[in-house]
């Protein structure tokens, strides 16, 4: 069910309370990645082009209720106002009257920032007290962070209970990329799954199974379902506990007529720190020595899955392929992306933080149809969990959206 957006609201004059997630990785006071900064910006544009003044509120990081200067958001204010081109006031925390008067002094078309919201710990606790002070500096609510929406927090969750709420641009947006996927109405299915752990992602391989006509697994969790196909792994990073659940999740695909490929190939290496030894493996032509771990994906597996995606409506790809970071084992990942990027024809989704850092240190970020901002979030999302920050807002069917007067039509 489409949830009210912030284009049914009217915002001329009003201030606008917006959580966006700007928790982006950070490196001291450098940010080191602006998407979520630059994913917001849309947003914030239309609220202050509707008339609108806009009181911009995240979390950073966790400070777990302690004022942390580590998880200061000063640097991530001056990003946002750099993006904008304009003036952001930054306060100098998240509630209290310092705030409170500054947002009753914005004027429409200025833009101001709270403090890292997650420096009270009422936040993460959802508390109504601390919701209703975050209300009390603005006439609605929009939520745009996508990435916090499986958090039911103070200002994700509460707050939308206590002013006209909305879903911003971007909340529009990764709906209308990932629900179709989640629905199984995104056609012919294919899922590109890697990352290290498939505990991780347990519920998302479980469903995506069911509704996927092919996954193709790499990354350090395809160690697990090679083990469980008996296949050597030698040092290899693994979850023994989870070889039940490969075999159960082997067994759904299998009932479901979906293709589950594993690794043909890899690169392996004494240990991540030791490149000048790797050395490509195929899986049954040689035996993978004992001490050897498997770091990356080789050739023949990621153009096997490409040939087996190539006929997919829709390709999602969540988790790394090999450890990327290192050049030595980019290779496979590298080749995964530079072979969606050529699917011109297929609906290309890219999901969580390090499949997006990954895309986007090889400049591929703009070949794909859509790159989520979200981690857990697309995640939880995608195996048909309901986010709170999304479920809070309300239906579009049943609101009572206001006109020009105030009134409901
Ligand atoms: C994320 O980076 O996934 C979101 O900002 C949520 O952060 P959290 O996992 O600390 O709640």
């Amino acid at each position: 069910m489409s949830k009210v957006s912030i284009r049914d609201l009217d915002l001329a004059g009003k201030r606008v309370l917006l959580r966006l997630d700007l928790n982006v990785p950070m490196e001291g006071s450098r940010v080191l990645d602006d998407t979520r900064i630059r994913a917001g910006i849309p947003t914030v544009k239309y609220a202050l082009e509707q008339g609108a003044s806009v009181v911009v509120c995240s979390h950073l990081g966790r400070p777990r209720g302690e004022r942390n200067p580590e998880f200061d958001l000063t640097p991530v204010a001056v990003r946002l106002a750099r993006s904008l081109r304009m003036n952001v006031r930054m306060a100098p925390d998240c509630i209290g009257d310092i705030p409170t008067q500054m947002s009753a002094e914005l004027k429409p078309g200025e833009v101001m920032i709270l403090q890292n919201l997650r420096f009270h710990e009422e936040e993460e606790e959802n508390d109504d007290d601390f919701a209703a002070q975050l209300a009390d500096m603005a006439d609605v609510y929009v939520n745009d962070a996508f990435g916090a929406a499986h958090r039911a927090h103070a200002s994700t969750y509460a707050v939308a209970t206590m002013l006209p709420a909305a879903g911003g641009l971007l909340l529009d947006r990764e709906i209308a990329a990932l629900e179709p996927i989640r629905n199984g109405e995104a056609g012919k299915l294919g899922f590109i799954c890697g990352g290290a752990k498939v505990s991780d992602k347990l519920g998302l391989l479980e469903r995506l199974s069911e509704i996927s006509d092919v996954i193709a697994i790499g990354g350090a969790m395809a160690n697990t379902f090679l083990l469980a196909r008996g296949l050597p792994t030698g040092a290899s990073l693994l979850e023994q506990d989870m070889v039940e659940a490969a075999n159960e999740i082997t067994a759904i695909a299998s009932d479901e007529d979906c293709n589950l490929m594993l690794p043909s190939d890899c690169v392996i290496a004494h240990g991540a720190d030791e490149p000048p030894r790797a050395k490509p493996l195929i899986f049954g032509e040689e035996d993978l020595p004992e001490d050897w771990q498997i770091l990356d994906v080789g050739p023949a597996t990621v153009e096997a899955f490409t040939e087996a995606v190539k006929e997919c409506d829709t390709v999602v790809w969540n988790g790394p392929l090999g450890l990327f970071e290192r050049e030595a084992f980019s290779g496979g990942t590298r080749a995964m992306a530079e072979a969606l990027a050529k699917m011109e024809d297929a609906t290309t989704v890219i999901c969580g933080g390090e499949t997006a850092a990954a895309v986007a240190q090889f400049r591929l970020t703009s070949k794909m149809t859509h790159v989520s901002t979200g981690g857990g979030a697309a995640l939880e999302y995608l195996q048909g969990l309901d986010l709170p920050g999304i479920a809070v807002l309300p239906d579009a069917e049943t609101a009572d959206i206001q006109d020009d007067d105030g009134d409901a039509p």
